[in-house]
């Protein structure tokens, strides 16, 4: 059977004012459908950039990505990321911070209330149902991370 996720010699070199960077080289990954993969390696080693690339946020300098057959370039709502500084928007609230992502992904098939429901049942699985209205400087650091994994 043909991998779902495939890394094939990925590798990465970033320009600093210092010259190029290598940052990755010759990175190969397979992952099947149901795997369950953690990439662990001490700080720096290049994990970020490897998710990064997987999640098409950063374009590979070497090498290539294919999932289900196809080459990936840019980001997709099947790829989904939490990221380690949260990243939520500050003027906006948990609900609000979930909704816009389930917006870009689901205007055009789901309706309002649709959409609604399925940013409160996400927020109601990660048990932010009695925060979901405060903003992310009124939550906890541990409670801006759920809203992030709810928001994937
Ligand atoms: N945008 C960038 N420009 C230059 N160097 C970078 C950049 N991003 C990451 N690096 C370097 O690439 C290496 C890997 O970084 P990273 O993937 O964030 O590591 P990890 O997530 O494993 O801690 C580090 O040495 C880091 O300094
Ligand atoms: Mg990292």
């Amino acid at each position: 059977m043909k991998a779902l996720l495939e890394l094939s010699n990925v590798g990465m070199k970033f320009d600093t004012p210092k010259g190029q960077f290598e940052a990755l080289k010759d990175v190969n990954l397979k992952i099947d459908s149901g795997e369950f993969v953690s990439l662990i390696g001490h700080s720096g080693c290049g994990k970020s950039t490897v998710l990064n690339i997987v999640a098409g946020l950063l374009q590979a300098t070497d090498g290539g990505v294919i999932l289900d057959k196809h080459e990936v370039t840019e980001p997709g709502p099947e790829r989904a990321v939490v990221f380690q500084n949260h990243s939520l928007l500050p003027w906006l609230t948990a609900f609000e911070n979930v909704e816009l992502a389930v917006k870009q992904v689901f205007k055009k098939t789901k309706s309002k209330a649709e959409i609604r429901d399925w940013v409160e049942h996400n927020l109601e699985l990660v048990h932010m149902a009695h925060a979901m209205h405060k903003k992310p400087d009124e939550i906890s650091g541990g409670m801006k991370q759920r809203v992030g994994i709810a928001r994937a």
